[in-house]
């Protein structure tokens, strides 16, 4: 022996904006023994998880894949793949995620123009869409569900808007992909990024990605194949060719697509995850699936209510990230260790101007379930008592069973 033990990782109860628990369904198939990449057995379940992934997003896009990395490598695929040096790009932040995405456009060379509200707040649809006729930028870079903040910006009017004044809409719906709507084709988003680790329940280190005719023909103009994998007919010479070779859409398009190209070397057990993640969406069904996040967050929220603490009780709320304040004279990093330590329960803190302020409590895929929610309150009041909160006691399992009761 070499002094290091086998992994043995506590079992624990993840209740976070992500990453959540993974359902062992999802666990099994990344089990299952790898495959080389032009496998005809491996090339097949790559067709079947675009296809799945069209579903998931309701587009008819060609273009659905999944970006090796983490949510933040599909948005750095898609902005670098877009964004020229000197582009102009809009982006309005309402938490930390809007933040990400000018740091990721500056970093591609954009020319960049922010708009900013309040964290805990979101943008009405028309001050986007006059901001975007101001600037008349190329692109126009949003979060949809910010988890920084708890909050769901509506885009069903900014999308059309940026498509009738020719502007690409990116769009980061990392928070909200398979737990609410995320209606790419309907709302005319350009290209959108999903996450594995969140509503999917699929670890993290794989990002959903698709997009539509409008950014093909873009990365068209820029496509430059690798020198060792190029053939005659493929263009070396272009004006302003993509920086990134990883993070290369119009390779990556290729090695997805029927040509095959080869560019990087595939997760396989990442693929075999996410296929599986897809499926379990799937036959849960889309309706359902938003359905079960939002009959989990109500009770979470009527427990949190009725133990007399404040949530984010907005319109714009996101469903699977509930902002909790923390009470005056609460610690709330106290709070945190001791439901992890006494009860293996995870929770969040949050980032920036929230931070100390709030705590974040995530429904989300396979983690949004009734035991969860109830095993989170129960062990939230408990905690609470312990340190000295004033709360209402007795009230808050009551009132989240109420809400499942009525439910059946
Ligand atoms: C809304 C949103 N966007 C982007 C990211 C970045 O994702 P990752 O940490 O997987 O790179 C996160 C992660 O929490 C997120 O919540």
């Amino acid at each position: 022996m070499n002094g290091f033990d086998e992994i043995s990782a506590p079992l624990r109860t993840i209740m976070t904006p992500g990453p959540v628990e993974v359902d062992p369904r999802v666990l099994r198939a990344m089990s299952t023994p790898i495959l080389g990449q032009f496998d005809p057995a491996f090339t097949q379940m790559m067709n079947e998880t675009m296809d799945m992934l069209r579903q998931v997003f309701q587009t008819k896009n060609q273009w659905a894949f999944p970006i090796d990395g983490t949510s933040r490598a599909g948005i750095e695929a898609v902005m670098c793949s877009v964004i020229e040096p000197g582009d102009k790009v809009l982006i309005p932040i309402f938490g930390r995620f809007g933040h990400l995405l000018t740091e990721i456009a500056e970093r591609s060379g954009a020319e960049i123009y922010t708009i900013e509200c309040e964290w805990g707040k979101v943008f009405d649809q028309q001050e986007i869409i006059d901001e975007v006729k101001k600037v008349q930028p190329k692109v126009l870079a949003i979060v949809h569900g910010e988890t920084s903040t708890g909050c769901m910006q509506p885009l069903d009017k900014i999308g059309p808007a940026c498509r009738e004044l020719d502007v690409l809409s990116i769009v980061d719906a990392v928070a909200t992909l398979g737990g609410t709507e995320v209606k790419v084709d309907e709302w005319q988003l350009d290209a959108v990024i999903g996450g594995s680790q969140k509503c999917l329940s699929v670890p993290s280190g794989m990002a959903p990605i698709t997009y539509n005719e409008r950014v093909e023909r873009l990365l068209f103009t820029r496509k430059k194949v690798e020198r060792g994998v190029a053939q005659a007919h493929d263009q070396v010479k272009v004006n302003h060719p993509i920086r990134s070779n990883y993070f290369d859409l119009s390779q990556l398009q290729d090695y997805w697509g029927p040509r095959r190209l080869n560019h990087h070397t595939e997760a396989t057990s990442m693929l075999y995850a996410l296929r599986e993640g897809l499926r379990i969406v799937l036959q849960e069904g889309l309706k359902e699936r938003f359905e079960r996040h939002r009959l989990h967050e109500k009770s979470l929220t009527a427990g949190i209510q009725a133990m007399g603490l404040q949530y984010n009780d907005v319109l714009w709320k996101l469903p699977m990230v509930t902002c909790i304040t923390i009470p005056a004279g609460i610690d709330g990093d106290s709070v945190r260790k001791m439901l992890l330590e006494q009860f293996g329960i995870e929770i969040a803190s949050s980032f920036g101007p929230l931070h100390g302020k709030i705590w974040r409590i995530g429904t989300m895929g396979y983690s949004c379930r009734k035991e969860n929610v109830l095993f989170v309150l129960s062990a939230l009041e408990a905690v609470l008592i312990r340190h000295g909160a004033s709360i209402q006691i007795g009230h808050a399992l009551q009132a989240a069973l109420n809400v499942y009761e009525a439910y059946v």
